[in-house]
């Protein structure tokens, strides 16, 4: 019998081709070996200093993006670096959650000390850190309740990730729509109380899933009054509230963790992005009640909270749960809002002005694409949620100057 192998198979098969030369730049514009799901910047970045990242043709951008609300230390940090090598000192990059080893149990009591929880989960990222987050959920509901209590609600504007449960909480089409069917048992409510009152049916909803500042769904800031209303019902109706603090949470509104200004208590809270200082990592942060709920065996991930990620994430923790550097972004976030209102009042180009901390959207009439593609040429960094709106997150090191500086370059570009 002869095998034929399909080409992409051969081609896997043939040497590997010559690493990419320094010369990155000579790449711009060609489509490359990478899956075709990103639209990225065409010059390479490839070196990266505080809260400046510096690209193949030596053009310095200040980053208000932060890896998407991940490098919340900058770039090239001595503390970091420093965590790096001393956790490669022990030999242990990896050992399975088979064993225990010291970084990730020292790491879940730190999250546990400054936080509500009992208990940690760890993983690998903030899609997963939900599902994970869901099946606790529902597996606490199936000890409170019948195996009818499964439902999942979400709100509308949510971005909760892209895995298939996970996204079916997303409200996206574009996202959603391909992909179908998505995981069943989940649906998107509206910010409404009414609403939310008649579907959070006692007999069927295991949890619901809120972001305090919705962030790719366009900064949004969920109203104080319906989570309150959130948590009394549930509460009332024993189904689990989760705070996805993914892009949120660890500072960035310049309390440790978002609830924390929200006056409310969840019983799950989700974080990944910068938890880590930019190596992949999430955590499932649980009361003791849903935490009680879980056996060995029912949820697992090989590489979670492993203790190379787990000592780079203690030092960075440490960090961000400075009193100091939290009021550096409660002080520089609250001057970031005053001058991007002070530049709505300046132009009508800018229609509103929304966020906390170092987490801020801007509503504008062009598409936000084509002015983050302008700001990138002016050497500043900028996300878009959303069609019409502008989102920045700085590293919560960035200095009041720094940011002075690149909201100046930005409204130069509006
Ligand atoms: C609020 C929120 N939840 C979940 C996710 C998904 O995280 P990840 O991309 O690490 O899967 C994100 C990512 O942007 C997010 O902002």
């Amino acid at each position: 019998m002869t095998i034929t192998l399909r080409a992409p198979i051969q081609s896997a098969l043939s040497p590997l081709p010559a690493p990419a030369s320094p010369a990155m730049s000579a790449m711009a514009g060609a489509p490359g070996p990478l899956a075709n799901t990103y639209k990225r910047a065409s010059v390479p970045i490839v070196r990266g200093e505080g809260v400046t990242l510096i690209d193949a043709d030596g053009k310095r951008y200040l980053d208000l993006a932060s890896g998407i609300a991940v490098n919340a230390l900058g770039y090239n940090d001595a503390g970091v670096n420093a965590a790096i090598t001393t956790a490669l000192e022990s030999g242990l990059i990896h050992t399975s959650n088979l064993f225990r080893t010291e970084p990730g149990e020292r790491l879940a009591a730190a999250l546990v000390q400054h936080s509500f929880a009992d208990r940690v989960f760890f993983c690998n990222s903030g899609a997963e850190a939900n599902e994970g987050a869901f099946k606790f959920a529902r597996k606490w509901a199936r000890t409170v309740g019948s195996p009818a209590k499964h439902e999942i609600v979400s709100l509308r504007g949510a971005f909760h990730g892209r895995l298939f449960a996970s996204v079916a909480a997303t409200d996206r089409p574009a996202y959603r729509l391909p992909f179908r069917p998505l995981a069943g048992g989940i649906t998107i409510a509206e910010r409404d109380e009414r609403e939310l009152d008649a579907m959070l049916d006692a007999e069927t909803v295991a949890a619901v899933i809120v972001e305090p500042i919705q962030g790719e769904g366009g900064v949004r800031i969920v109203d104080p009054a319906l989570l309150a209303f959130l948590r009394r019902v549930t509460r009332e109706r024993r189904i689990a509230l989760i705070f996805d603090e993914i892009q949120c949470g660890l500072g960035r509104t310049g309390q440790l963790f978002a609830y924390e200004g929200t006056g409310v208590i969840p019983d799950i809270v989700t974080l990944a992005k910068p938890i880590a200082g930019g190596l992949p990592m999430g955590a499932i942060l649980l009361s003791e009640s849903v935490a009680s709920a879980l056996e060995p065996g029912e949820h697992g991930t090989t590489f979670g909270g492993g203790p190379f990620v787990a000592s780079v994430a203690l030092h960075v923790f440490e960090r961000l749960s400075s009193p100091t550097i939290l009021a550096h972004v409660r002080e520089v976030g609250a001057f970031m809002g005053r001058t991007l209102h002070e530049m709505m009042a300046r132009s009508a180009k800018v229609r509103a002005v929304r966020g906390a901390g170092f987490m801020w959207g801007v509503d504008v009439v062009e598409p936000a694409a084509a002015i983050a593609a302008r700001a990138r040429d002016a050497g500043v960094l900028i996300l878009s949620a959303g069609d019409h709106t502008l989102r920045l997150l700085p590293p919560l090191v960035m200095s009041q100057d720094d940011v002075a500086t690149a909201l100046t370059r930005l409204e130069g570009v509006l």
